[in-house]
């Protein structure tokens, strides 16, 4: 978690002729698919958002291991982009494999530079985070997040203002990762280790971080954790709220803003327990985790304090945050 300081900035460091190679093939592409498994297939889903909003650009997502429902869709025009920490996940492979045998174009991102994936790609952009060795994906999703923003920003002939943004991310990152900050956290955590559920929401960009968020307390603190799009509560999920349920709310300050705390204020009546994050306190919060201001690179700086959190919750329960039970830092089989 704490090489992020660093990671971030190496990660935006691309080779910008493979940056423009890539653009052109995604302009050019009949459908581009973005996928991948677990962690990297929620980076995958807030891809879709981030070419909306930064390059007004259609982009399709699936998870590797549920790529099958596009196959009848994929051509020799057709563009995959593989999102993968190790390179090694067989859901991810078999996938790219489909994808090839159909003569589509094959990018990859990824951190494990000789990997399988890698080698079965037409262009790799790789992530330079240095080695992750916890089970959790921590510095590599960041990374992710990371290149697709800058990709989709490569798309619009705008690499220099992605990397601008992304290198100011970074900045805000080294001014997050600090012990008090970390010390804010474990407070919460003390507060909320024994309970049995909690859930996670979000809006836009941020609705795939929540997944994400619901994913990293699940690996290492064993909590049943969901995450959720904010306005999809009504629907169903409200119903789940208890005295004292923790929700975490990911509430940048930007168009959503409103939403997001709306949909807090209702779980809010039904005895939730809010915590925010988010670079702004609202009286609806009752445990602010404060952020940076930030922009499109929000799911970038929303995730890390969830991060933290997981780590301080296994540690507290005595559960190994490197090595999660049942679990495998890649998952060669299908
Ligand atoms: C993330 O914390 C998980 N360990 C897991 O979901 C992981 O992201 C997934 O198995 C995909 O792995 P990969 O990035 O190596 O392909």
């Amino acid at each position: 978690i704490m090489d992020q300081k660093e990671t971030l900035a190496r990660s935006v460091n691309q080779d910008e002729e493979a940056l423009k190679k890539i653009s052109e093939l995604i302009n050019q592409a009949y459908g581009t698919y973005v996928i991948g498994c677990g962690t990297a297939g929620k980076v995958a889903l807030t891809a879709t958002y981030l070419f909306s909003k930064i390059a007004k650009k259609h982009v399709n997502f699936a998870f590797g291991s549920e790529f099958e429902v596009c196959k009848n869709f994929i051509t020799k025009d057709s563009l995959i982009i593989a999102i993968s920490q190790s390179g090694e996940t067989a859901d991810t492979i078999e996938a790219i494999e489909i994808a090839k045998s159909k003569g589509a174009t094959i990018v990859s991102i990824v951190n494990v530079e000789n990997s399988s994936i890698a080698r079965m790609s037409d262009f790799c952009l790789p992530l330079k985070v240095g080695p992750e060795k916890a089970v959790a994906s921590t510095k590599a999703t960041t990374a992710q997040l990371a290149v697709l923003i800058l990709l989709a920003y490569a798309s619009i002939n705008k690499i220099n203002e992605g990397k601008q943004l992304l290198l100011s991310t970074s900045g805000k990152i080294n001014d997050l990762l600090n012990p008090r900050y970390e010390d804010h956290i474990l407070e919460l955590a003390k507060n909320i280790y024994t309970v049995e559920s909690m859930y996670i929401i979000g809006k836009g960009e941020n609705y795939p971080m929540a997944l994400e968020s619901a994913i990293k307390l699940q690996e290492v603190s064993y909590i049943h954790a969901e995450g959720f799009a904010g306005g999809e509560l009504k629907h169903g999920p409200l119903a789940l709220i208890s005295q004292d349920t923790p929700v975490i709310v990911l509430a940048p300050n930007d168009e959503n803003f409103k939403h997001i705390i709306s949909n807090a204020q209702e779980i809010k009546a039904r005895g939730g327990y809010i915590i925010g994050i988010s670079s702004i306190n609202h009286d609806t919060f009752d445990y602010w985790i404060r952020v940076p201001e930030a922009d499109i690179d929000s799911p970038i700086i929303n995730i890390i304090p969830v991060q933290i959190l997981s780590y301080h919750l296994a540690l507290l329960k005595n559960n190994d945050p490197d090595m999660p039970r049942n679990l495998a830092k890649s998952v060669t089989v299908k």
